[in-house]
């Protein structure tokens, strides 16, 4: 199977950078246009020149360090807008000036106050100027979801007939769905002259939570760019999220026929960078690189991972630079995890004092929900005899060493997770505790038991 080579155009240094509290300065736009050419994304659209000094002043710097990728900048469909990008562009390697124009109803009516037949012609004399400047010109027809499919394709005609090097059909207001958008790229596909000499390129915002999944089908479909962000940083409910989009299509290669050049390694740490510049977190739950994407804390999900993770994560948390899973302590979780990190912390237990372990744990994680490895050294503490089953120094240093990658010895193989230590014989402790149990039959005793 041929796999068609997916653009990424990140748009975080300018759709990303207009969200509320996103802001960055010249130096901050520079640390962060690094890391996406660390990141391997093809284009970087570094600002909108003719906005403020500063960002004309950042496009500037951008362009004449980051070498690599195409730099971007965006202008409104007339002269002075479009000559402020080129001025800030035009130290790049690989310049490109982007010119948008809306093209619905709604917005030729109420915002721009012009006929479809001046917004036709505007279309065509922004990229015929654009490209007196530069060879890579992009444009935008804003608001294209909302806009009469046939007046849409007439516009598409007379940008490329113009000499527009990549077409871009943005989800402005996050309104469409993913089958009307796929419908709609096929529409636009079959009926432009030239549409496959031209890269045609999806832009979708986020407003009914289907920005990554419109911008998937809009692939499917036949577009070969698609712009996106870091966090899914943009205007209101924000931009398709870069890290959704690329892991899609790696994880599920069987479903889509292609591929980007992202280096998926660099995903985390460029997502921590932008959170550390802007000082906006990032929720909890987000995909791919939220705190909590590969956590666990119930006790079925803890014993399958223990067993082996591929029981509950469907990608390595390594191969998007997330250093490990972790297992967290929490009332939901379950014997086969707290004996886990018992061990990692450097006590091993047989099954009858874990249990009553197990018991004044559930009990403080009602109370603190979170029980961390200096609470749980506590309760054993309290506990009658824990001496006699702490592990030897040496040990226990190997182990806290190890506490930090609680499932990382197997991390998505088919084989039992090894243990941190050497057999138990070893060092003079009893054997792996399982095995000593007489009243434990089978595998699926342990994931009742572990729970
Ligand atoms: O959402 C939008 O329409 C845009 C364009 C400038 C591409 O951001
Ligand atoms: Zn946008």
């Amino acid at each position: 199977m041929e796999r068609a080579r997916i653009r990424v155009f990140d748009t975080t240094l300018r759709d990303g950078e207009q969200s509320p509290g996103c802001s960055m300065n010249v130096q901050e736009k520079l640390r962060m246009a690094h890391q996406l050419d660390r990141l391997g994304v093809d284009v970087i659209e570094a600002g909108f020149p003719i906005a403020s000094e500063g960002d004309f002043a950042a496009v500037q710097a951008i362009a004449a360090v980051v070498r690599r990728p195409i730099i971007a900048g965006l202008a409104r469909a007339c002269t002075l807008d479009i000559e402020r990008v080129w001025h800030a562009v035009r130290g790049a390697a690989r310049p490109r000036i982007h010119v948008v124009l809306a093209t619905s109803d709604i917005h030729l009516k109420h915002k721009l106050r012009i006929s479809r037949q001046q917004c036709l012609q505007q279309a065509a004399e922004s990229v015929r100027k654009a490209r007196t400047f530069c060879s890579d010109v992009e444009f935008s027809l804003e608001d294209a979801t909302r806009t009469d499919p046939e007046f849409l394709c007439q516009v598409v005609q007379a940008v490329v007939d113009a000499g527009a090097t990549t077409v871009n059909i943005p989800d402005t207001v996050g309104y469409t769905t993913p089958a009307e958008f796929g419908e709609l790229i096929q529409t636009i596909c079959q009926r432009v002259r030239g549409i496959e000499n031209v890269v045609l390129s999806v832009h979708c915002h986020n407003d009914l939570g289907l920005a990554v999944a419109n911008s998937l089908a809009g692939i499917a479909a036949g577009a070969r760019q698609v712009e996106c962000s870091i966090n899914g940083i943009g205007e209101r409910a924000g931009n398709a999220s870069l890290e959704e989009i690329v892991m899609a299509m790696r994880v599920r290669s069987d479903k889509f026929a292609c591929h980007t050049e992202v280096v998926t390694e660099q995903l985390y740490p460029t997502s921590q960078m932008l959170s550390d510049i802007t000082g906006v977190a990032v929720q909890p739950n987000k995909a791919i690189i939220g705190r909590n994407a590969f956590a666990h804390e119930s006790g079925i999900h803890q014993d399958g991972m223990l067993k082996n993770p591929l029981t509950y994560e469907i990608m390595t948390p390594q191969s998007v630079g997330v250093p490990d899973s972790t297992l967290v302590l929490g009332k939901h979780s379950g014997r086969h995890a707290l004996g886990r990190r018992c061990e990692q912390v450097g006590y091993q237990f047989d099954r009858r004092e874990l249990d009553d372990l197990y018991r004044s744990f559930i009990a403080l994680a009602d109370r603190i929900k979170l029980v961390e490895d200096h609470h749980l050294l506590e309760l054993i503490g309290s506990m009658k005899q824990p001496a006699q089953r702490a592990l030897a120094p040496e040990m226990k240093a190997r182990a806290l060493a190890a506490a930090t990658s609680p499932v990382a010895s197997n991390h998505h193989t088919q084989s039992h997770p090894s243990s941190a230590f050497p057999p138990a014989a070893e060092i003079g402790l009893p054997r792996v505790v399982r095995n000593m149990m007489p009243e434990h039959h089978g595998e699926q005793e342990d994931y009742l038991w572990g729970v």
